[in-house]
């Protein structure tokens, strides 16, 4: 099994180029289901997970070819002539390797009438239900069944639709998100579903992520009618975790039949997120490019509370660097206080990687873990190289300690690893990190960018 040697105290410099959003690629393939004509992607990252969701397409029946001349440029066509039935059952074996395959189930159901995938389970850091997909569906008059293991949807209703003679489901009003947190891949599901629906959808409470506005500008490229509200951020009701967040209804016009067209997937916040991460805890300078600075309003806010500079350079670049020249120079970074939240407030998937820099801040640092009950995997191998944190329920407090010790550790899920790569980079002598491939199912070539700003990291067998 691979694994990563990483030889750490190495202080990062140079320039990295962000990839295309993992999250927001996912959902857009699904989402070429919904029509017969040709999509092209552009920024499509190539990872583990694109390539899961490129098998998943085929099994369905599309043709999906990955430009060998141009990178991040993907084809997706349909390999049956339109009209002709595909498959719509998402096999166990493809989607128990990736929960995002749920995405496909929305766009096969309201195109084909009907969609059967496998239940996705859990996942490496606790339950994570599909409770909201099943009843938005359901709110649009689908049938849904859990039978085997497998949730099994329909269309029943009367209408069919002019274009395919297939039934439509019906557009309606979708309370389900009203007062929880929303999903991002259940309001991916449901607004995929309601745009070939019969009618009007009203989603309450769709996901605000950039990642679900990326697949509404794709959808709407492809001739989807959806308009956008934001409710009032102001309103009691509205808060969260006692911040203040506004919310964000759909609504959506269903159409008969959707077009092709070209598309370019928007940049992977997160890895942007990652790499400063990486500059913070070696004392590095870096410039971010080809990154969306507006979607990184609340990291970049936190990790200017750590002490780090970032300036804008240009409307896609931003450079990253501390204060010391050297990491035996760097101060020490001050302690802070956050907790998670659903975007704009500070990402879950981005909680690893800022616990990894906080472990080496001045004082202690209160995380707190609001999206999921016990994402904190991390938490025993980042001890394994020297960390001290304690956790109380969803609660971190770390107590920041002045160095790392490299040592053996293992990847549990794909943040994990990434905040893991952080602590080796900081950590003195040499850390053996395995179970890489949790990291390589959402980072595209992270070994070769780190390697070009000087890190001292190879990739292992054994
Ligand atoms: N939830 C429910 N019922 C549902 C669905 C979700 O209660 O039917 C709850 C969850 O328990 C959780 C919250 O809603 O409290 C959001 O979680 P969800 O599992 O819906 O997240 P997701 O939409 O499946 C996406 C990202 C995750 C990211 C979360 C939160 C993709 C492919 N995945 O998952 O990304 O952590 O949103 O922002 O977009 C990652 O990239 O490492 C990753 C895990």
């Amino acid at each position: 099994m691979e694994k990563y040697i990483i030889h750490g105290g190495v202080r990062l410099e140079g320039s990295v180029k962000i990839s295309g959003s993992k999250n927001a690629a996912l959902p857009i393939f699904a989402a070429t289901l919904l029509t017969d004509e040709e999509v092209i992607l552009k920024n499509v990252p190539q990872l583990s997970d694109t390539q899961t969701m490129t098998l998943l397409l085929r099994s369905l029946g599309k043709k999906v070819s990955w430009d060998t001349g141009s990178p991040g440029r993907v084809i997706i066509q349909p390999e049956l002539k339109a009209g002709l039935v595909v498959n719509t059952k998402a096999s166990y074996e493809i989607v128990k390797r990736m929960r995002a395959s749920i995405c496909v189930l929305g766009p096969l159901l309201t195109r084909y009438s009907k969609a059967e995938v496998s239940l996705p389970g859990g996942c490496a850091f606790g339950p994570r239900p599909v409770d909201l997909h099943i009843s938005g569906l359901r709110a649009l008059g689908a049938d849904v069944k859990l039978i085997h293991g497998n949730i099994v949807a329909e269309a029943k209703g009367l209408l069919k639709n002019s274009a395919t003679g297939l039934r439509r489901l019906r557009g309606g009003h979708v309370p389900v998100m009203q007062g929880r947190i929303s999903s991002v891949l259940a309001t991916d599901n449901i607004l995929s579903a309601a745009v070939l629906a019969e009618g009007e959808t009203c989603i309450e409470n769709a996901a605000r992520e950039p990642e679900t506005e990326d697949l509404v500008n794709f959808l709407k490229h492809i001739g989807a009618e959806i308009t956008q509200e934001i409710e009032d951020p102001h309103k009691e009701d509205l808060f969260h975790e006692g911040k203040s967040i506004s919310i964000q209804r759909l609504r959506v016009k269903g159409v008969s039949k959707l077009h092709g067209g070209e598309y370019t997937i928007i940049p992977d916040r997160i890895e942007a997120g990652s790499f400063m991460s990486f500059a913070a805890i070696t004392g590095g300078k870096l410039l971010i490019q080809n990154c969306e600075p507006k979607h990184l309003h609340a990291v970049i806010q936190i990790f200017e509370e750590l002490g780090l500079s970032i300036q804008q350079k240009s409307s896609n670049e931003l450079l990253v660097k501390t204060a010391g020249k050297r990491l035996k120079r760097l101060k020490r970074l001050k302690g802070i206080e956050v907790s998670t939240g659903p975007y704009p407030l500070f990402p879950t998937d981005m909680q690893a990687l800022l616990m990894a820099v906080a472990v080496l801040a001045e004082g202690d640092t209160i995380l707190e873990e609001s999206i999921y009950s016990s994402r904190f995997n991390h938490v025993g191998e980042l001890e394994r190289l020297g960390a001290s944190i304690t956790l109380e329920g969803n609660k971190a407090y770390i107590h920041g300690v002045s160095a790392l010790e490299g040592a053996r550790v293992m990847a549990s899920d794909l943040r994990a690893g990434a905040a893991l790569v952080a602590a080796s980079l900081a950590a003195s002598g040499k850390s053996e990190l395995r179970r890489v491939y949790h990291i390589k199912r959402g980072y595209e070539n992270l070994l070769g960018k780190l390697k070009k700003l000087g890190a001292k990291i190879v990739l292992e067998d054994g």
